[in-house]
């Protein structure tokens, strides 16, 4: 049992394998956070402390620990819960009324019942505990069962206690084509906010919070969250005027109302949490475990050709079939035509919405490329972004009326376009049927759904942040019932749309456009702090790189791409024989390292040099991977060690480097380390190694 209770108490202790989550019930009725940490066993250990005003300046409410805060009362600090009844009254005051355990085979569930005083509005506090992987998931439903409408104007999915001040929060920052830049910084006295008010996308900061007691990779204490949603969230971490910190993730607040109407509930997203007191490696393993075991589909991602960054929009059959074949030569297994198939698309400011196939791009349809490429034993993959509609298209024309919009104003375009209201019926219906349809015509076994601009002119409703998501989330899960075996790609004009809500309707990220392999290395370490590396797409591309300029060997593109799910999107057609050779053979060799690269326990060691070396490794049962990276050369001849983890002490290891065999204990290999050294720019290796038998 994970979930123990002291009924006289009113005490709840939520246990995984090694930590320990309490709470309990107070004697005012308030929900107070005890404990998150390291495993305690017993829940008779606990006591609710009796709390007594200090000050008039400093009401209960203000320093109490509250599991779920609610706007009301003396309290003054970060709420997660805003409601406003029908007659005006805008503050909650909530009663305890009992609690529920339900018991699944993946998990545990407490849910804790509260109630208004006065109004018919329940509240449920969410907890699901994944004890073997070290997890909880907190969210909350809230019910109206009153006969008039409750505006939700905040809502966050639950507060966090951290039980210490100066602590580190991390998280990523950036902007379109540099996605996921990692930072680290130290929590003081005020906010620290991370949010996305666009609707689409979540480039610039992820949904995600990190806090650490100075932690390292392998030591030291860390508090996580991760939310499952895409689009509109806020994110607040405070370090109170009480000796601890504040963390609390959510619907974002801007722009939002929610009207809950008579007899309906609303669930908030959850939060996929834990605690690892040994450093950021088990916080991420702990996630990635649970992802491949419970988000993500089983089986092993294809190797694909996307002819994007080669073709663009002047897409053609005969090319792209030609394109399909060098695509079969290499190795790949899944052929991606891009952007620019359907439509009137020349360029960005027609064809969206107008999802029929272009005549003189394809004379004979479609399915002269799919059949080609099905001739090739290869499978079909296709690009839309089914949210959008371009001014010219005949979509608009037609319905003008189905884009986000104000009456009096005039809506904005981005990228030469509109953004469909996705929470009518009827365009939900519009773009269901377009991809049944897509699906159910031609023999497609993927889709890369794009979305390239944020949402503007909202209508009047203030839900839609919301709801728009919730729409795709909807339209892809009946899809996959239909369809169940077509893999769905969440891009947002590269990495925005990276977030646990997406994942598991969809199953692979378009990590970011920017496809430069060295600035990827930063991109992929910060991704897989949170994210699971199976999901986690990584195309070669041609050199110079469009977005950086930069010329790098083939064989480091390729060690970074082997890094996550391998993909091609160099203009393939113009390789050399030895562009050829190279790709035949590193596509070769990522099919062999496959199941270790998508489904191993993976780990970001540590550089000891002052050259920066990136490592990184796999390992999965008796087989693992170092990938190292040395993208300049900066002091000399310096190499580094590369101590391993998580190897066997007492078996041996037999390494295949590009220098021959080497054979060492697991003792060694992680407390010495294996000694490295690369030269030049740019240079990087991949060492096989087996534990013996
Ligand atoms: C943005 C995506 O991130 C690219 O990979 C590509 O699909 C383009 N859109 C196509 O317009």
């Amino acid at each position: 049992m994970s979930i123990a209770m002291n009924q006289k108490k009113d005490i709840f202790l939520l246990n995984t394998r090694s930590s320990s989550y309490a709470f309990g019930i107070d004697d005012q009725g308030l929900v107070r956070h005890l404990y998150w940490g390291e495993k305690i066993e017993s829940v008779e250990d606990f006591e609710m402390p009796v709390l007594t005003e200090v000050s008039t300046n400093d009401p209960v409410f203000e320093i109490t620990r509250e599991e779920f805060p609610v706007y009301g009362s003396l309290r003054y600090k970060e709420h997660c819960l805003k409601a406003a009844f029908a007659d005006g009254i805008r503050e909650v005051v909530y009663q305890y009324c009992g609690y529920e355990v339900i018991q699944t085979e993946m998990y545990e569930e407490l849910i804790i019942q509260l109630k208004d005083t006065c109004y018919d509005f329940a509240i449920n506090l969410h907890y699901k505990v994944y004890a073997d992987y070290d997890l909880m998931e907190r969210s909350v439903t809230v019910e109206n069962r009153t006969s008039e409408v409750i505006q939700i104007e905040k809502l966050h999915s639950g507060q966090f206690h951290i039980p210490y001040e100066g602590l580190n929060f991390s998280n990523v920052h950036g902007h379109w084509g540099a996605e996921q830049q990692r930072f680290v910084q130290k929590v003081s006295y005020g906010k620290i906010v991370i949010e996305n008010r666009r609707g689409i996308s979540t480039h610039n900061h992820n949904p995600y919070f990190i806090l650490d007691k100075d932690a390292t990779q392998t030591s030291g204490d860390v508090y996580f969250g991760a939310l499952k949603m895409s689009g509109n969230f806020s994110g607040v971490i405070e370090q109170t005027q009480y000796g601890e910190t504040l963390a609390q993730i959510g619907l974002n607040s801007h722009d939002f109302m929610l009207e809950l109407k008579p007899g309906e509930t609303f669930e908030a997203p959850g939060i996929l949490c834990g605690y690892s007191g040994s450093g950021f490696e088990t916080m991420s393993q702990n996630l990635h475990h649970f992802a491949l075991k419970h988000i993500l589909r089983e089986g092993f991602r294809p190797v694909l050709y996307n002819s994007w960054e080669a073709t663009e929009f002047k897409v053609n059959s005969q090319e792209q079939i030609k394109l399909a074949k060098k695509a079969k030569e290499i190795g790949a297994e899944l052929f991606v035509l891009d952007d620019g198939w359907f439509g009137e698309r020349h360029g960005i400011d027609n064809g969206l919405g107008d999802w029929y196939v272009n005549e003189s791009k394809f004379p004979n349809g479609l399915d002269e490329l799919i059949s080609e490429v099905k001739a090739l034993d290869m499978m079909f993959g296709i690009w839309v972004e089914p949210e959008m509609v371009n001014p010219k298209a005949q979509l608009y024309q037609e319905h003008p009326d189905w884009i986000y919009h104000f009456e009096t104003r005039t809506s904005d375009t981005s990228r030469g376009q509109y953004v469909l209201n996705l929470t009518k019926k009827e365009v939900q219906n519009f773009v269901y049927k377009m991809l049944d349809d897509l699906l159910t015509e031609h023999d497609i076994d993927y889709i890369k759904w794009d979305a390239n601009r944020p949402i503007s002119q909202t209508c009047l409703q203030k839900d839609i942040w919301y709801y728009h998501i919730k729409a795709i989330y909807d339209i892809v899960t009946e899809l996959k019932k239909k369809h169940p075996n077509v893999l769905f790609e969440a891009c947002a004009s590269g990495g925005g749309r990276t977030d646990y809500g997406i994942l598991g309707i969809f199953d692979d990220f378009w990590t970011s456009d920017n496809t430069d392999a060295y600035d990827r290395l930063y991109i992929q370490d910060a991704y897989s702090y949170i994210y699971p590396i199976k999901a986690m797409r990584a195309w070669v591309t041609d050199c110079p790189n469009f977005l950086s300029g930069r010329v790098i060997p083939m064989k480091f593109r390729y060690h970074s791409a082997m890094m996550g799910t391998l993909g091609i999107g160099c203009n393939i057609l113009k390789f050399t024989e030895e562009d050829v050779a190279i790709s035949k053979e590193m596509v070769r060799q990522y099919k062999e390292i496959r199941p270790i690269v998508q489904e191993g326990d993976f780990y970001r060691l540590e550089n000891s040099s002052a050259n920066q070396y990136f490592l990184y490794e796999y390992l999965k049962d008796d087989q693992g991977l170092i990938f190292a990276f040395l993208p300049q050369s900066k002091v000399g001849h310096r190499g580094t060690r590369v101590r391993m983890r998580g190897l066997e002490a007492d078996a041996m290891y037999t390494l295949l480097t590009e220098n021959g065999e080497i054979r060492k204990s697991g003792r060694y290999l992680m407390n010495h380390g294996l000694d490295l050294r690369l030269a030049g720019d740019y240079a990087s290796t991949l060492i096989q190694f087996t534990r013996e038998k």
